[in-house]
């Protein structure tokens, strides 16, 4: 059986979106099925038109679903990307996360192998305590937190982030270095649900 990944994401300019795509790449190369979902939008219309470029990813990715609570409940393996907002989680994803207490009440959201993704302005401009943060969340689930760590050379060509594909975004977008990371992590994340799920089965 394969196993399912869900790549949830918040992204207003597009460099989270493109990560969160290459991972989608990676857990599907890896056999998974996949599930690529946006969060909720909370910016109001007015803020989202004042900038061009967030509101023309958002015109983008209008045929991006939107991420619920099925989603959680459904996969074996959640990979969660953000950019980092004064070295945090951005409250359109953090605002889904707080929606799940009620599947975390019930014990649904144990178990699942986890990782994150973040992209922000400079090199040194939060990435890792953004990925720390979200991580602080799947400790409180009982997550199987799978950081990326130093396991494929790929890590370092990218700027050896061992806590989760990060990029350094710019107008172009992540590098090519960072989408190789992006597809390592999905695979990487999709080859462990399935163990797990292939153990259960067992
Ligand atoms: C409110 C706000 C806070 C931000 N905080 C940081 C920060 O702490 N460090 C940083 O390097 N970039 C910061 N940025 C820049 C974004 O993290 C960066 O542009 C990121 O690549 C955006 O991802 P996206 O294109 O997927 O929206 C911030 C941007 C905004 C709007």
């Amino acid at each position: 059986m394969a196993a399912k990944v869900a790549v949830i994401y918040y992204s207003a300019t597009g460099n989270v979106y493109k990560l969160a795509q290459a991972i989608e790449e990676g857990a599907k190369e890896a056999g998974a099925e996949v599930r690529l979902r946006k969060v909720h939008e909370l910016a109001p219309e007015e803020a989202i038109k004042s900038n061009q470029g967030w509101y023309d990813h958002a015109l983008m990715t209008e045929d991006v679903p939107e991420a619920q609570l099925d989603d959680l409940e459904w996969a074996d393996a959640y990979i969660f990307g953000t950019p980092t907002r004064f070295g945090n989680v951005s409250a359109q994803l953090k605002q889904f996360i707080d929606t799940a207490g009620g599947l975390w009440f019930q014990g649904k959201l144990a178990d699942k192998v986890v990782g994150g993704f973040t992209s922000a302005s400079n090199a040194n401009g939060g990435q890792e305590s953004t990925l720390l943060s979200m991580y602080n969340v799947f400790m409180h689930w009982g997550s199987i937190i799978v950081p990326n760590g130093y396991t494929d050379q790929s890590i370092f060509a990218a700027g050896g982030n061992p806590y989760g594909t990060s990029s350094t975004g710019t107008d172009e977008g992540p590098t090519e270095e960072e989408l190789a990371v992006a597809r390592y992590q999905g695979r990487r994340i999709a080859e462990k649900a399935q163990a797990l799920v292939a153990s259960r089965v067992a």
